[in-house]
């Protein structure tokens, strides 16, 4: 099978499981996203339901997002919390964070989700200092080198039964090659071993294709 097969299944899977409404979102955060010259790099449909679905499994109401763009991502987990829940994002571009924004109010889901502007490993211990509620859920999607850093403080931000996924860290098949000189592969395999290693950890990689490649995720539940 080839990358355009798996574009057209994606094409049907959307077609025919997510709603009009869902579709007509993604159609308006592509052309905010595009307008405002943001790169294409948002999850896919498929990938947004399947976070959204995760999030409502284990009635997530508090939300970490790392890496928002414009806000894609952000909406399927906003959607999921309800109108009590909330995300909280971090974004570093405040391009981006201006363009979620927008998106996210446009959507009706604005008062869930509260953006924070900067690099994430500078907002992270600020979040902490603030002594928030637990995170049911993180969600890491930012700079790939930094993985193994934001699981580390995903696990300081959330408690037993937690979710944390980590976003692409497949790489259409470069964490395979130990030797690899992809300073993004090495990040994958530096943090795959540490969620291998970590006891307060149970985890698997999901490997997937689809409209954005071969990829895959991390899917790790806090045990401890
Ligand atoms: C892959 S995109 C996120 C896509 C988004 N989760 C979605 O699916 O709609 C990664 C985002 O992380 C942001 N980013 C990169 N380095 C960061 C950092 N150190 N701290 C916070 N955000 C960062 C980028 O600016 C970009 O907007």
């Amino acid at each position: 099978m080839t990358s355009g097969a798996w574009d057209r299944v994606d094409q049907y899977l959307e077609q025919s499981l997510l709603t009009a409404p869902d579709r007509e979102q993604r159609t308006a955060v592509e052309q905010a996203n595009s307008a405002a010259g943001l790169p294409a790099i948002d999850v896919s449909p498929a990938q947004g339901k399947f976070l959204n679905l995760i999030a409502r499994s284990i009635r997530a109401r508090r939300v970490l997002e790392i890496g928002t763009l414009g806000g894609y991502s952000t909406g399927w987990l906003a959607r999921a919390v309800g109108e009590e829940g909330q995300v909280v994002t971090l974004e570093f571009e405040p391009r981006h964070a201006e363009v979620a924004r927008a998106n996210l109010d446009r959507a009706g889901l604005g008062k869930r989700v509260e953006i924070r502007v900067g690099a994430a490993l500078d907002s992270l211990p600020v979040l902490e200092q603030e002594n928030p509620e637990p995170f049911d859920l993180v969600f890491v999607d930012a700079d790939k080198v930094n993985n193994a850093e934001y699981v580390r403080w995903a696990l300081r931000l959330t408690r037993p039964g937690s979710i944390i996924i980590v976003d692409n860290v497949v790489r259409q098949g470069g964490i395979a090659d130990p030797n690899s000189a992809d300073a993004a592969v090495r990040a994958s395999r530096e943090v795959i071993e540490l969620v291998g290693a970590e006891p307060r950890l149970d985890s698997i990689v999901m490997q997937t294709v689809g409209s954005k490649g071969w990829d895959g995720f991390i899917y790790a539940i806090v045990t401890e």
